[in-house]
Parts: structure tokens; sequence; C-alpha cells
């Protein structure tokens, strides 16, 4: 079992030259993902480059000059070796590719960046919302929702909206707000929120000023909004998730109100935009493999769910997570000391040559397909994987049933080495009657 260790700095010690093929600079990730796939490839092709020594990644939001550089894991087999080795792999020395300031990380990353025995503890605490039963419990309210998404615009005579706005982001916020009973009046600003605390190196997200003041407000506003709904539940208990967290004890120690909020603010990002992109990615490839649409559209109910595994190997909307090694390990060759970063580049080991065949085909009948999208297993595998599942079932049985005449214009990305995102994007489909 893993157990929090003292923090290790990294060190240059034994280390190759950083690679000649690099995918730390700004310029890298400033491409579309068909781009970085390329040099993804490059790599994958060469057993040496499998596990490739990188410089640090550049325009760190924290730069540290110390830095040595990480590992870069491109393999599909090595990214779900590294996720499941939690002993020698762990999170709780940040899990972040980019470097930021550890009050960021704090305010924001709860169990995710945490590892046994506190990661489990608090994992099981929320637990029992996740799982299979309790999300087909909340599946008609999922339909219902999903069901009212459509109907704001598949009437709308223009027969033309933004994506993103109208479609992609209501659902998966509307369900992170229902579950925590946050109240309209503030669920614009989470959304908006939720969005920023992962947008740091987006221009556009980021105006004219810095990340860190980007971040900070963020993370302040959600931790207001859960601290409004925390008091709430501590006066009157229910039979909900934050209610359940107010309540537990931990060891006999009860969860702090900060706690609490770090863990909504993971929430409000891992649980809404992952789902937003991957509806936006989703109907972009419906758009260019119109083949596979029709494919789907034959026999809903038999092929959604095979479907939807690779809707999210397609879209890989998290892009990369770090671990740090606190053990001697050899990973592709390479011989890992403690204290070296190891990063996880998903969408490299979804489009794997030697797991996926064909991989940049939108394949809607692929099997199996092993990605790794949620990530590779192990002890932080996303926690609401089926939810995630359930909300895309529902938003798609809409789509291709009331406006399956549709086309995805060009998609506005999102300028950052975490989230594969979509800002907006034009939606065109043929009004409902
Ligand atoms: C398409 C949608 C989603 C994708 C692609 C996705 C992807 C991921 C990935 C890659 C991880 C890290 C896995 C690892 O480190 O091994 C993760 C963790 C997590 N996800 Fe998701 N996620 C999605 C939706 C959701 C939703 C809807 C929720 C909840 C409402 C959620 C909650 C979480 C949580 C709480 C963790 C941390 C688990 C831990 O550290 O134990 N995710 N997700």
């Amino acid at each position: 079992m893993t157990v929090e260790a003292d923090f290790i700095p990294a060190t240059a010690e034994s280390k190759p030259e950083h690679s000649p093929i690099d995918v730390s600079s700004k310029a890298f990730w400033a491409q579309t993902s068909e781009e970085r796939d390329k040099t993804f490839a490059r790599l994958r092709s060469n057993p040496d480059d499998h596990v490739s020594w990188q410089r640090p990644v550049e325009d760190a939001v924290t730069p540290d000059p110390d830095d040595p550089g990480y590992w870069a894991v491109v393999k599909h087999a090595d990214i779900v070796k590294v996720s499941r080795d939690n002993d020698t792999y762990i999170s709780g020395q940040g899990v972040l590719f980019d470097l930021l300031p550890p009050y960021f990380l704090e305010l924001s990353q709860s169990f995710l960046a945490m590892d046994n025995p506190r990661h489990d503890h608090l994992r099981k605490l929320v637990s029992s919302a996740f799982t299979p039963k309790q999300i087909r419990r909340i599946e008609d309210q999922i339909t219902t929702a999903a069901r009212e998404v459509v109907d704001g615009f598949a009437r709308d005579s223009s027969g033309e909206i933004e994506f993103v706005e109208r479609c992609g982001k209501v659902l998966p916020t509307r369900m992170f707000c229902d579950m925590f009973g946050v109240p309209e009046q503030h669920r614009e600003l989470v959304h908006k929120s939720a969005g920023d605390v992962v947008a740091w190196a987006d221009p556009e997200a980021l105006g004219d000023r810095s990340p860190q003041e980007v971040q900070v407000e963020a993370c302040t506003n959600l931790h207001a909004v859960a601290k409004e709904l925390i008091d709430e539940r501590r006066k009157n208990p229910g039979d909900d998730l934050l209610s359940n967290l107010v309540q537990a004890d931990i060891d006999g120690e009860k969860l702090t109100d900060f706690e609490i909020g770090s863990f909504f603010v993971l929430l409000s990002v891992a649980g809404t935009d992952t789902t937003k992109h991957t509806s936006a990615f989703t109907v972009k490839a419906m758009t260019e493999f119109p083949d596979q649409r029709d494919w789907l559209r034959e026999d809903f109910d038999g092929r959604i769910k095979s479907s939807i595994e690779e809707f999210i190997r397609y879209a890989s909307p998290v892009m990369t997570f770090r671990r740090t090694a606190v053990a001697e390990a050899e990973l592709g060759g390479k011989r890992i000391i403690p204290g070296d970063k190891v990063v996880l580049f998903y969408p490299s080991g979804n489009y794997d040559e030697d797991v996926f065949t064909d991989p940049d085909r939108f394949d809607l009948s692929r099997n199996p397909n092993p990605h790794v999208g949620f990530g590779g297993g192990g002890a932080h595998f996303c926690l609401g994987n089926q939810l995630a599942k359930s909300m895309l079932r529902a938003l798609f049985s809409e789509l291709l049933t009331r406006v399956p005449e549709f086309e995805a214009g060009e998609p506005d990305l999102l300028g950052t080495n975490f989230m594969r995102g979509v800002k907006r994007m034009p939606f065109r489909f043929k009004p409902e009657k």
C-alpha cells in the first residue's frame, strides 16, 4: 500500500540529454491534436523513445529553475503500467504536467493529488454516489435533462447554434449542479469558474491577467459557492452527496470546509469540461465520418455502449497527468529513480498503433477498445466514468433522433497542455418539425 511520501526533489543524476523530439514547447501545444500526434507517433515508432527524457515544460505557470525535466510516456502499455503501480508512481507530489503554485493545487485537486491511505478514504466516501447502481437511479433525471437541452434549440428555425454554449456544456453542468444542489443563480458562475480553473495557458481566458490571478479567482468563487452549500447542509442535512461529506468521519476527523471545497472544485472541472469537450469532438467526428453516424442510428440501443468507448478514445479530452516516482523502476528500458517526474500522454496511448488498428479512424464498432481516456486503471481511474457515459448516451440519443441531420463547423480550440477542448463550434442542423 502506498504511503504518503516526503517530498523527494527531482535530480538530473544519470539522465540522458533532453530528447530532440520535443513535447514541452509552447509551439507543440499550440498545434492541433492531429499535428501533435505526428510527433507522438515518431516517439512511439522507436523503442528507445517510448519513454523519453524531456526538458521541463516551456513557460510553466511557476517555473522551477532546478527542474531537470521529466520522462514522457507515450505507449499505451506503459501508461497502463504506471497508472496501476501506485506504490512506485505517486500522485501526492502533483499530477499536473504544468508547474502550478502549491496553493492552487490545494484549492483544486482534492484526492486526485493524494495517495493512500487518505486517497482511499476520501474516494470511498464519495464513490457511493457514482456506482453503476446509483447512476441507473438517476438515469431518468439524466434523460429528462438531455431532452430539455435539445428542446432548447431543436426547433430553432435558423438551424444553427454555437454548440458548446447551447448544447455541450448544458447537460454536464446541470448534472453537477443538481448533484450538489447548486441554486440556479450560481450555475453560470460555477460553469465559467470551472472552465477558468483549467484554462491557464489559454490567452483568451486570461485576457490581460496572469494565470495565477484567473485560477485563484475561479477557485475562490467555487469555494464560496461550496461554503454556502456546506453551511446549509450542516443546518439541514439530507441524503445527498454533500450532506454525506459534511457528516463524514475519517479516523475520528471531520472533513474541513476547505477540504470539501477542494473536492467541489475538482468535481466541477472533472465532471463538466471533460464531458462537454467529448460531445463537441463527437459531433465533429460524426460530421467527418457520416457512415459512422448512420451505423449508430441503425441500432442505437444495441450499438451505443461500444460507440461511447470510441467517443472517449477519439476525443481524449484529458491529455496529460503526471506522477512522481518514489522507488527505483524500469520503464520502457529506462531507469527511473525516486524523485523523477513521469508524464502520461493519454491521447498518444489512445492512438497507439500497437493497440488500435487504423487509430485515426473514428470507428464506432471498434472492439475491443481498451482506451486510456479515463486513465490507465489503478487507484485514480476516473470515478465519474459511468456518469459521463450515461450523459453521453442520453445526449446522443436525443441528437440522433431529433436533429440527426447535422454538421459541425470548424472548432475553436482551447490552448492548454491539459485539456483538449473546444471553446466554440458552429453546429448546423435541420430543425425538428
Ligand atoms: C468524458 C468524460 C471524462 C473523462 C475523459 C475523464 C477522465 C479522467 C481521467 C483521465 C482521470 C485521471 C485518471 C488517472 O489518474 O488514472 C479522471 C479522474 C477523475 N474523474 Fe474523470 N473524466 C470524465 C468525466 C468525469 C465525471 C463526469 C466525473 C464526476 C462527476 C469525474 C470525476 C473524476 C474524479 C473525481 C477523478 C479523480 C479520481 C481519483 O483520483 O481517485 N470525471 N477522469
